[in-house]
């Protein structure tokens, strides 16, 4: 894959997790180009290889940041190019679905990427892949693991204080 530099470390040393979905035919073998060509970008995406961006199902990218990711980013053929028609074309109807939800859940847009990279754009995997490390670095982390465990602690029955209870006894 690609050559690979230091995380940039934010204050507290934390870095942005990315979990990027590329189709085989073109983002993933530019991923590839960029790697042969020694295009050094942030080693912050984890790349998972699908046959074609329609492949991608929209809970995929929901449990991605239910697991911890802070950013997704889908990789596929530019319009006209899939290599099945029109995979890409359903994965940009899937995109704007995803942008509401996430909007809905208070969870930045932002966080998720959707671009056409064609399988000779390995300086553009570089240049997305940077940019976003970038954004994400400045939104902060995203930790919808810490959140749901906050949240499940508001719905545990609470125990009283000592006030509360002193006060329940005397009436
Ligand atoms: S084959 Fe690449 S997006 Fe469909």
């Amino acid at each position: 894959m690609t050559a690979r530099t230091e995380p940039p470390a934010g204050s507290s040393g934390w870095t942005p997790r990315i979990v990027a979905f590329f189709c085989n035919w073109c983002t993933y073998t530019a991923a590839d180009l960029a790697g042969v060509s020694r295009l050094k970008h942030e080693p912050n995406a984890r790349v998972i290889r699908l046959m074609c961006s329609g492949r991608v199902d929209p809970q995929f990218v929901l449990e991605a940041f239910a697991h911890g990711a802070d950013g997704v980013l889908i990789g596929g053929c530019h319009p006209g190019d899939c290599h099945y028609a029109e995979g890409n074309y359903k994965m940009l109807r899937r995109f704007r679905l995803l942008q509401r939800t996430l909007r809905q859940l208070g969870i930045e847009e932002s966080r998720i990427r959707l671009e056409w990279i064609s399988a000779a754009e390995g300086e553009k995997v570089k240049a997305v892949v940077n940019d976003m490390v970038h954004q994400l670095t400045v939104l902060g982390p995203l930790n919808l693991p810490g959140r749901f465990r906050e949240w499940d602690g508001e719905l545990e029955p609470s125990t009283p204080s000592a006030a509360q209870e002193e006060s329940i006894h005397a009436s």
